[in-house]
């Protein structure tokens, strides 16, 4: 069977993702201090750039954002329901009203910290299509999985059943290969594994008859000095960049080397 149409577009998506790095206050001064350089950015590079502050800054940056093309504000996380008794939780309708327009779902760290499991993750995508955000689905392996060799059974656990509402909705997603092992660890799949890793994908969504591949990204350890090589491998379509990008000088020279 033919592989899917790629509708890899030329600009790629670049995502920071500042997990708890920041303060509200610090978030809003780093856009404040940025805020022009960023603008230029994105005009020269012509990327798409998506920031994903804690919850309690996506207002005020959608707010700046407004104002700089190219720039989108998302959230790190939403809950898997829309109302009711569940403390510490952030619906997506929530989101939507403070500006964001993307939500990760699924990130190691959230399946981690929180127990999350492909299921709950799903919810989150479904939520997210319900107020029209989109969902960057994350999906990898742990160490010990990646040292066994079972990655793609890993892979096909999670994304089964993510391509099938996709398939479904037909709404935009993102998916984005994250090794929990390559996670703020400074270290990068090679290759090899990363192209067997992408070309699982486009032959699960050309078995389900999936034509239209969601943009695919690679994250975990991205920084300016791996991303020209990581760039060169056709599958990746963006990146979803953690620590580095919490420094604007190193966040520009990825974006710039992209
Ligand atoms: P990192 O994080 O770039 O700090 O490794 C990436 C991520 O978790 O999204």
């Amino acid at each position: 069977m033919p592989p899917p149409k790629e509708c890899r577009m030329p600009p790629s998506f670049v995502i920071a993702n500042w997990k708890m790095y920041f303060t509200h206050t610090q978030s809003v001064a780093w856009m404040h201090q940025h805020q022009h350089e960023l603008t230029v950015l994105l005009k020269e590079t012509h990327h798409n750039i998506l920031i994903c502050p804690s919850y309690e800054s996506i207002a005020s940056l959608a707010h700046s954002a407004k104002t700089i093309p190219g720039l989108a504000i998302g959230a790190q996380d939403c809950s898997a329901h829309k109302e009711g008794p569940y403390t510490g939780q952030v619906s997506a309708q929530s989101l939507k009203e403070l500006g964001a327009t993307y939500v990760l779902a699924g990130h190691s760290e959230t399946r981690h910290n929180f127990k999350n499991s492909n299921e709950i993750t799903l919810h989150k995508m479904l939520e997210a299509f319900a107020y029209n955000l989109v969902p960057i689905v994350c999906i990898g392996e742990a160490r010990d999985k990646y040292q066994a060799g079972t990655t793609l059974n890993v892979i096909e656990e999670q994304i089964r059943p993510v391509l099938e509402a996709y398939k479904l909705h037909n709404k935009e997603m993102m998916i984005a290969y994250e090794p929990i092992w390559a996670i703020g660890t400074a270290q990068v799949p090679d290759r090899d594994h990363l192209e067997k890793v992408y070309q699982y994908v486009h032959m699960k969504c050309a078995r389900m008859g999936i034509e239209r591949l969601p943009r695919l990204l690679y994250g975990g350890s991205v920084d300016e000095l791996n991303v020209q090589a990581l760039s060169k491998i056709a599958a990746i379509d963006g990146f979803v960049i953690g620590k580095a990008s919490t420094d604007f000088q190193k966040f520009k020279k990825i974006v710039q080397s992209i």
